[in-house]
């Protein structure tokens, strides 16, 4: 990350203790409180009844879409839901095979083990994952050279759920291992509201109704996001007022936070301007997107682009990503229509 930004759906790791805390005490713990992403729900439960029902372990879940639309927060309401114990890790954090074989040999059986970041697991590790998923046995290298022997070991009937901002950047091969992926979708303001206002109330604060629908068309149609600012608006009400969050002081907050109407930040409005000043408004490759913002192309995809081209400011073409003439207007750009270069210099 190159700026750090309150509306990164992605700091989640960066964030201290005290508001991974908050973030937990928000989290919906089953399906009856859980907001939006009502299509995922609906085959999830009817998939947890009828494993239930068999006694047998849920099939494998691969979740992905944006950061920050509550992959983490369903991986534990499935297991919860099935009565389970659920182990969290990361692919990056999960460095030799043998780190995996330890992890599943260590699970129960019906157990759930979530990966988060599962196209970043490295090539060894996802073999070992390939016989763990399809048979519950992996196979384990004793020894070196020519008297190496392999040794098949049974794993406990665990259900895999994956957690990817992305399905391309996942191997063929494990992608084709799950039996059931899911790709969360933004939330509707009305949803967002709902969720400000339910996270309002476990924190104790009074969100008028009219603030709650301010801040759901300001956090990017994202649950993270938007109870990162409840408690940003939440502090500037506290402090300079009478606690009340009202469309007054979250109004000041965001000005503050320079979050606009639809819930860009600086860092967007840079993205979109330098585009236009340096590439009249492209078509331009990711590449070059990522230089002009000193970031990662990653970074790019999955962060920047995902809630820009949902609100329709940036289009996908054949010849790189274009601004549209809804951003030109949102930052009172004039578009400008010469095509050419040649035309730009006349
Ligand atoms: N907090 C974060 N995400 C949520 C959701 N989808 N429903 C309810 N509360 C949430």
């Amino acid at each position: 990350m190159a700026i750090e930004r309150i509306v990164d759906p992605a700091q989640e790791d960066n964030q201290g203790e005290e508001e991974q805390k908050i973030e937990n005490v928000l989290r919906p713990k089953d399906f009856k409180n859980y907001i939006g992403q009502e299509r995922i729900k609906k085959n999830l439960e009817l998939a947890i009844e009828a494993s239930k029902k068999r006694d047998e372990p849920l099939d494998h879940v691969l979740l992905y879409g944006p950061p920050g639309l509550g992959k983490t927060t369903l991986a534990s309401i499935i297991a919860n839901e099935m009565g389970a114990q659920i182990r969290v890790t990361s692919g990056p954090a999960i460095d030799r095979a043998a780190d995996l074989a330890s992890i599943l040999t260590n699970l129960g059986d019906g157990d759930v083990l979530f990966i988060d970041e599962i196209h970043r697991l490295n090539r060894s590790v996802e073999e070992v994952l390939y016989s763990a998923m399809e048979d519950y046995a992996i196979d384990i290298m004793l020894g070196k050279g020519p008297s190496a022997r392999s040794l098949r070991l049974d794993v406990p009937k665990f259900t895999l759920i994956g957690a990817t901002t992305r399905t391309g950047a996942l191997a063929a091969p494990l992608r084709d291992r799950f039996g059931m992926l899911h790709r969360l979708e933004f939330y509707s303001p009305e949803e967002i509201a709902r969720i400000v206002e339910r996270s309002s109330k476990i924190l104790g604060s009074d969100v008028k109704g009219d603030a709650a629908k301010m801040l759901s068309t300001r956090s990017r149609l994202t649950p993270r996001i938007a109870n990162r600012l409840l408690k940003r608006v939440r502090d500037y009400a506290d402090v300079n007022g009478d606690g009340i969050i009202d469309t007054n002081t979250t109004n000041k907050a965001l000005e503050m936070l320079e979050i606009d109407e639809i819930g860009l930040d600086p860092a967007d409005r840079m993205l979109l301007k330098s585009i236009i000043e340096n590439h009249s408004g492209g078509p331009v490759g990711l590449n070059t997107i990522a230089a002009l913002l000193g970031d990662e192309v990653s970074t790019v995809e999955d962060f920047y682009e995902p809630y820009l081209m949902q609100v329709g400011f940036i289009e996908r073409t054949p010849r790189g990503r274009k601004i549209t003439p809804k951003a030109y207007s949102h930052l009172k750009i004039k578009v400008d229509n010469r095509d050419t270069p040649q035309e730009k210099l006349l």
